[in-house]
């Protein structure tokens, strides 16, 4: 029977030679799973033979990602904001420069004036919240915040509930199946969207793994990328003037790193009397679109 050892060195040159990332961390991250231990354990008890059952159920493992399915999905999770998700192909993978949208949501939330206003009511609203990556976070760390999160997809609220549910999270978050913002009365003071912004065009481009795994209603944002993202702000500009009692003070939207300028320009014309301007992320990529309304402009 071959060891932990010997079985890992097979495994790394058989994804070095399908060109898949980090051929080692992936090999000892997919044997810790089909044994359900942990990688510190893999590397204490290396020298240790694999039964024929452990073997059989890491090579299905390993045929999945050299046949490049996501090694989150293969996994069943990924990190977010600190925090275990459970991600499937209901749901896109969230990726790391979505936590801006968190800090950014975070930081509105935590001012004294905002705290006493929305004692009683919805803090925050995450428009396509997939995975409930974002209103997860936030709820974490704004104990007393309640957020109401929407998704057009019926499967992707599934694991939200069940992530929020994990975390402890679930009674703070509505999860609400729906198109953008109808149905959905009032606005929060914060707003917070990671719609689909990959354009037509790029969605044929993209590495298999993204394309052929994860889900288009996720990545596609139509012939420019922000077909949504537009008619989100044309909602919100619309329930602007509808609504006088609207409590909003900030949307935050993630867009792709090229899209600022056409972005900008979009949010100026929908939204002449906000404030618009283009936050960057730890890369230093124009990452989100950054509205903030004042009251007076909502009193309009
Ligand atoms: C790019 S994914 C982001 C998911 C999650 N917010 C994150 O950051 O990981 C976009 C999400 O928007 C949802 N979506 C697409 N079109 C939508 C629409 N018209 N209304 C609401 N949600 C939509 C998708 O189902 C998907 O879950």
């Amino acid at each position: 029977m071959p060891t932990i050892q010997e079985t890992l060195r097979a495994a790394v040159a058989r994804l070095g030679a399908a060109h898949v990332d980090a051929p080692a961390t992936t090999a000892r991250l997919l044997l810790a799973k089909a044994l359900g231990r942990s990688k510190e354990w893999l590397i204490a008890h290396s020298a240790e033979p694999l039964d024929a059952a452990i073997q059989r159920d890491f090579q299905d493992l390993l045929e999945r990602v050299i046949a490049h399915e996501p090694l989150a999905y293969v996994l069943g999770h990924r990190e977010f904001y600190g925090l275990d998700l459970i991600v499937d192909r209901r749901v896109l993978i969230p990726r790391p420069e979505t936590e801006l949208l968190a800090d950014l949501a975070l930081h509105e939330l935590k001012s004294e004036a905002l705290k006493r206003e929305t004692a009683a009511q919805f803090s925050l609203l995450d428009v396509g919240t997939g995975s409930g990556a974002i209103p997860i976070a936030v709820a974490k760390h704004a104990p007393n915040a309640k957020l109401l999160a929407t998704d057009v997809s019926a499967d992707a609220l599934a694991v939200a509930r069940l992530n929020a549910g994990r975390h402890g999270v679930a009674d703070r978050i509505a999860f609400v199946q729906a198109d953008l913002l109808d149905g959905i009365a009032t606005l929060p003071p914060v707003i917070t969207a990671n719609l689909p912004y990959v354009t037509r065009a790029e969605i044929e481009g993209l590495p298999p793994e993204i394309q052929a795994h994860e889900p288009r209603v996720a990545l596609d944002g139509g012939e420019d990328g922000l077909v949504l993202v537009r008619r989100l702000l044309q909602q919100i500009a619309d329930r602007l003037k509808t609504c006088q009692a609207t409590s909003l003070r900030a949307a935050y939207l993630e867009i792709g790193a090229a899209q600022d300028a056409a972005a900008l320009t979009d949010a100026r014309r929908i939204l002449p009397n906000a404030h618009s301007e283009i936050k960057r992320d730890l890369a230093g990529l124009d990452r989100v679109l950054a509205i903030h309304f004042s009251r007076t402009v909502n009193d309009d």
